[in-house]
């Protein structure tokens, strides 16, 4: 069976680590604050949303989707529903657009359909989806997310995202140290998720891999009493429906649990609220089970914004050559924008090599440099890598990895390195740092 090591980070996502790669997957501090901080913020999405009518986002390494859902949660958070929420309290004339009516606030609850004919009288987030669809009309996203797991993919709908109530003293689910020591600090932001992320992407992938349903080591980690409290009731039970839905001739055992799953897809709320959300039909989630080397071959896209969160480029470098940079630097866009969340010398240094221009991206909550950002366009860079920081990248840190038929594997390329770092001229990093330290004391 897969092997799956998950856990509640510290904001209450779920976090995964790898046995094989002894790597995690997300930080400890919290899987999906970490997607903000080192991704989306720094990306300023609101620059493409306002200025465009379509973005074009590359997610390489999709994994459980973190970057990609938080997206599209910054987006229904900023540009839909609170825009929208802030609307209906404070403005006392309201008149809004939806499906060609003008309504004002009297009564507002009662009066207001939905854009596809239906009514709804009880719920705040429907009323928000009706007055946004004339607040941003028609705003496209394309999400292609790659990455070479099946299983994690098609797995990234059901994780949770925002457990509430982590115990006190809670206990890592396997055995690690490292991780061990860092749980149990409570993210002081919570970031807010909504609810209806999960179901949208959901319903991308099933539409997209309906093989899904017959996915042995999926129904198998989905029945597994190891892993059900790292995945949403809720999905699983729409798992569960459509995967009877796609049997021709029901056994008897299902019958009953169909019947109570066409009620449950009918009354849903967070079904409706998910699928009726103006974003639904402009969002396109064109997920790829591939190495990201080999797609990118075939892809004339251009992109608005590219995260790399590939794991760590000591571990896997195929990610992180001046090569397939050299791919990067032709799928994005003028004004684009690559983030990542390595400070690694020899990725800057590969990044510059390749065309770009580069900067570090900067957090305000942990007041630290945390990623760096590369660019075609030199005004997008808010913070310039420092003399430092430059000259760290003339040692032998700032040699960068090769790949040059981008076809090889993590091991090859590794000890390329190494016979270029051993026979290399160039000072080591920590002599370096011993000089620029000497000379800051002397100062
Ligand atoms: C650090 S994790 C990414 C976490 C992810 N962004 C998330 O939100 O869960 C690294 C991912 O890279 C994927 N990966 C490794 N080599 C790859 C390759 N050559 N092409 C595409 N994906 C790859 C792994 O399967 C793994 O899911």
């Amino acid at each position: 069976m897969y092997q799956l090591y998950p856990y509640f980070t510290n904001d209450g996502s779920v976090g995964l680590y790898s046995e094989s790669d002894n790597d995690i997957y997300h930080s400890t501090y919290g899987a999906l604050t970490e997607a903000y901080e080192k991704f989306i913020l720094p990306a300023e999405p609101e620059y493409y949303i306002s200025k465009y009518n379509e973005i074009k986002i590359l997610d390489i390494c999709y994994g459980i989707g973190y970057n990609s859902k938080s997206f599209l949660n910054f987006y229904l958070k900023n540009f839909l529903i609170n825009k929208n929420i802030a609307t209906i309290h404070t403005n006392k004339n309201i008149s809004s657009i939806c499906n060609d009516k003008i309504y004002t606030n009297n009564n507002l609850q009662d009066r207001l359909p939905i854009c596809n004919d239906e009514v709804y009288t009880n719920n705040n987030s429907c009323i928000n989806s009706a007055y946004s669809k004339s607040e941003k009309q028609n705003f496209k996203i394309y999400i292609k997310a790659i990455d070479t797991d099946k299983i994690l993919a098609f797995l990234s709908p059901f994780v949770i995202c925002n457990k509430k109530n982590i115990p006190r003293n809670y206990k890592l689910p396997f055995t690690n140290e490292k991780i061990s020591k860092m749980l149990n600090k409570p993210t002081k932001n919570k970031i807010e998720f909504l609810d209806e992320i999960n179901v949208i992407f959901f319903e991308k992938i099933a539409e997209k891999y309906p093989e899904i349903f017959k996915n042995e080591d999926i129904k198998e980690i989905l029945k597994s009493k190891k892993y059900s409290h790292f995945f949403e009731p809720f999905i699983c039970r729409l798992f569960e429906m459509k995967q009877s839905q796609i049997y021709k001739y029901l056994p008897l055992g299902y019958l009953s649990a169909f019947l109570h799953n066409i009620h449950y897809h009918h009354i849903s709320n967070r079904y409706k609220k998910a699928v009726n959300s103006p974003i639904f039909n402009d969002f396109v989630l064109d997920l790829k089970i591939e190495d990201a080397r080999k797609e990118l071959m075939h892809d004339s896209n251009r992109y608005n914004l590219i995260f790399l969160d590939a794991f760590t480029p000591a571990k896997c470098p195929a990610l992180w050559s001046i090569d397939f940079f050299k791919v990067l630097f032709e799928h994005l866009e003028e004004n684009g924008k690559i983030l990542t969340y390595s400070n690694s010398a020899a990725v800057r240094n590969a990044f510059l090599n390749a065309g770009f221009y580069v900067g570090k991206i900067y957090n305000e909550s942990s007041n630290k440099y945390m990623g760096t950002i590369a660019t075609k366009n030199k005004n997008l860079i808010k913070h310039k890598l420092s003399d430092y920081d430059l000259g760290l990248l003339k040692t032998k840190a700032g040699i960068y990895y090769r790949d040059e038929n981008l076809t090889a594997d993590n091991d090859k390329i590794i000890a390329l390195h190494k016979i270029e770092v051993e026979n290399s001229n160039l000072i080591s990093s920590s002599r370096y740092i011993k000089t620029h330290n000497k000379l800051t004391e002397d100062l």
